[in-house]
């Protein structure tokens, strides 16, 4: 890998610390940044204060410019936005010197160049203010709130194609974040991991395993049309 023009890059995202897919991603940075670069791991599985932690530090060190790589596989603008803004506060005068690239954790032999490139960085200075009416600001219309959960043991049973499915489906039969529809969220880990993917109802509290799109088409034409539970994919009820 190159040299970097940066006094320091941090490699954020989740699940980048413990379980199978962390020890892939750890093993491909030994080989092409050497051992020390694990120190440049921060874990957004269980929240960001170990972020602000290590930016504040290398701020209060010098130890700029930083460059944050974002490698969240569901990161988005709003979230990028979000980050750059909370860095242009932890910096302060010294915000100039943070900026934010995204990164994919699954092409790490591509994040050499991306350092390098710096029409890539977003600086976090100026940063866009987060729209303060229309969605942003209202809660949508809805009957039910449903969380389906993008846990790492969840996600490894197939989670994320069932978010995708869960969208589609919602939105084909009318029911996606309107009134009398469904309000839908992703969640870290629910706890009931080995009868996952864990997903949950609101009202009235039920939870569900939804292990195949033909569950959640079940789920959709039943719970959320008919109105009726499915007992045969219920784990407990609320
Ligand atoms: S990872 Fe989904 S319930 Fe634990």
């Amino acid at each position: 890998m190159p040299a970097s023009p940066y006094a320091r890059t941090l490699l954020v995202g989740p699940d980048l610390q413990r379980g199978s897919y962390a020890d892939l991603f750890q093993r491909q940075l030994i080989a092409l940044r050497g051992p020390e670069a694990l120190a440049d791991i921060v874990d957004t599985s269980e929240g960001f204060a170990d972020l602000w932690q290590q930016v504040r530090a290398c701020v209060a060190a010098g130890e700029l410019p930083l460059l944050l790589i974002d490698l969240d596989p569901n990161s988005s603008s709003p979230y990028l936005d979000w980050l750059r803004s909370e860095l242009q506060s932890i910096g302060g005068e010294q915000a100039n010197r943070l900026f934010v690239a995204r990164g994919n954790s699954e092409a790490l032999d591509a994040i050499g160049a991306l350092i390098e490139q710096r029409d890539k960085h977003l600086g976090c200075v100026d940063v866009p203010v987060l729209p303060d009416a229309h969605a942003w600001s209202c809660i949508p219309e809805h009957q039910y709130r449903v969380l389906l959960c993008n846990g790492p043991r969840c996600t490894r049973r197939g989670a994320l194609p069932l978010w995708k499915a869960l969208r589609e489906q919602l939105k084909a039969a009318g029911k996606l974040e309107c009134a009398g529809g469904v309000h839908i969220t992703r969640t870290q880990c629910q706890f009931p991991c080995d009868q996952g993917p864990t997903l949950s109802v609101y009202p009235p509290g039920a939870w569900y395993q939804i292990a195949s799109e033909a569950d959640v088409q079940r789920l959709v034409q039943e719970q959320f049309v008919a109105g009726r539970e499915v007992p045969e994919l219920i784990m407990r009820r609320g």
